[in-house]
């Protein structure tokens, strides 16, 4: 069997290995607290579970169109009115089954062998997987440069070249929990203004989840970028429905019909009764999303001051995500003996930072989204190591 070299070029998310590790571990009777996962305990809403079923019953069963039903886009639509006061011809958006297939097809209409992309590092692990399966060179920007994980506007720039044909950007930001403010998102668009060769992928899955009062930093607040701008969004993590397999993407126009033909060429349309679940979360009361909020800002403060109190544990505080991202050099140990000590000795499950890239070496992430009670159990249990 003759396997296609872009194939073994194909990365992975280590969480999914980690997870299977913890559930031996359960299996072989040991306590386990799971901080590793990319998601939150809370349930989907009420409502979009309804509306899915009664989309079921009134028979909603066949094929839909492969850029979603025209009501779900439209709501998608009306969502980017109220929240960012601009308006997105429904034409341009495309329900995708999950944000990953965003990712997936803006990396592969730019990327192949001579061109560049440009991703955070660290980051999420699949930007950097699938521009090398493209065989684009994977162009890092480094974002543990400032303790709050920021993105840095100038050495952005300065890394871009002739060759430089997409670059992804993640705020509020999975691994480290940052959140990069207007201001610097300002800075970012204007200089990107000098760049008109390279498209711009803005992953804001995390855009509903910030704290502290922040004024969400969308890039939808750059119009004069438009028409090289991709925005990738959806439901998992606002709307607690990760395992929907719901996001959408806003497209340049003339990206549309590539999209279009991606959708048909690979799954053919996103499943239909869940896109009436996905309207009425889009329509119906926030009131799930200002509880989540509310509880995650608690669990965000025991996370950190308990991390905070560990001896050579130094943690910033996430304006954003469920995510912390702590420094644990000076306990001796790097991020993945540290995450390895934890797992085999005390049974907490967390992912060591050199997941998300070649950068943060000394950075473990724990998911804060869980019960108050396994996250002070968890800092109690890691204490005991190192002591
Ligand atoms: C930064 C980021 N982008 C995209 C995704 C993919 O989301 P989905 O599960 O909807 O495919 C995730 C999921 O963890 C993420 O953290």
């Amino acid at each position: 069997m003759k396997i296609a070299k872009s194939v073994n070029r194909l990365g992975t998310e280590a969480v999914y290995n980690i997870f299977a590790k913890t559930k031996k571990l359960a299996q072989e009777g040991k306590e386990i607290i799971d901080l590793s996962l990319g998601q939150s305990d809370f349930k989907s809403p009420k409502h979009a579970v309804d509306a899915t079923i009664k989309a079921l019953q009134d028979g909603h069963h066949g094929y839909t169109l492969p850029n979603g039903i025209i009501e779900c886009r439209e709501a998608v639509s009306r969502k980017i009115k109220s929240l960012y006061k601009v308006n997105i011809n429904p034409e341009r958006i495309v329900i995708m089954p999950g944000g990953k297939p965003t990712m997936h097809y803006a990396i592969s209409f730019f990327g192949e062998p001579g061109a560049e992309i440009m991703y955070p590092d660290p980051g999420f692990p699949i930007y950097e997987s699938m521009i090398n399966y493209t065989g684009a060179k994977a162009t890092p920007y480094n974002l543990t440069t400032n303790k709050d994980f920021l993105i840095n506007p100038e050495e952005v720039f300065s890394l871009i070249n002739e060759r430089t044909r997409l670059i992804i950007l993640n705020n509020p930001h999975n691994p480290t929990g940052s959140f990069t403010k207007k201001k610097i998102i300002d800075e970012l668009a204007k200089g990107l203004e000098k760049f008109p060769q390279v498209t711009i992928l803005c992953d804001e899955i995390y855009d509903r989840l910030i704290f502290d009062d922040n004024e969400i930093s969308t890039f939808f607040n750059y119009p004069n970028l438009y028409n090289r701008l991709i925005i990738l969004n959806g439901w998992s993590k606002t709307y607690a429905m990760t395992g929907w397999r719901l996001g959408w993407g806003v497209w340049p126009e003339n990206l549309i019909d590539h999209v279009f033909k991606f959708c048909v060429n690979n799954h053919s349309c996103v499943n239909t009764a869940a896109q009436f679940g996905a309207i009425a979360a889009l329509d119906g009361p926030e009131d799930h999303l200002k509880n989540m909020i509310k509880e995650f800002k608690i669990r965000r403060k025991l996370m950190v001051d308990g991390l905070r109190s560990l001896k050579g544990v130094e943690c910033s505080l996430p304006g954003g995500s469920f995510f912390v991202f702590p420094n644990v050099k000076e306990t001796g140990m790097n991020g993945e003996k540290f995450t390895k000590k934890c797992l085999e000795e005390v049974g907490v499950a967390m992912i060591p930072g050199t997941a998300f890239g070649k950068f943060a070496v000394d950075n473990v992430r724990l998911n804060f989204a869980t019960s108050r009670e396994n996250i002070s159990k968890a800092i109690e249990k890691i204490d005991k190591i190192l002591q």
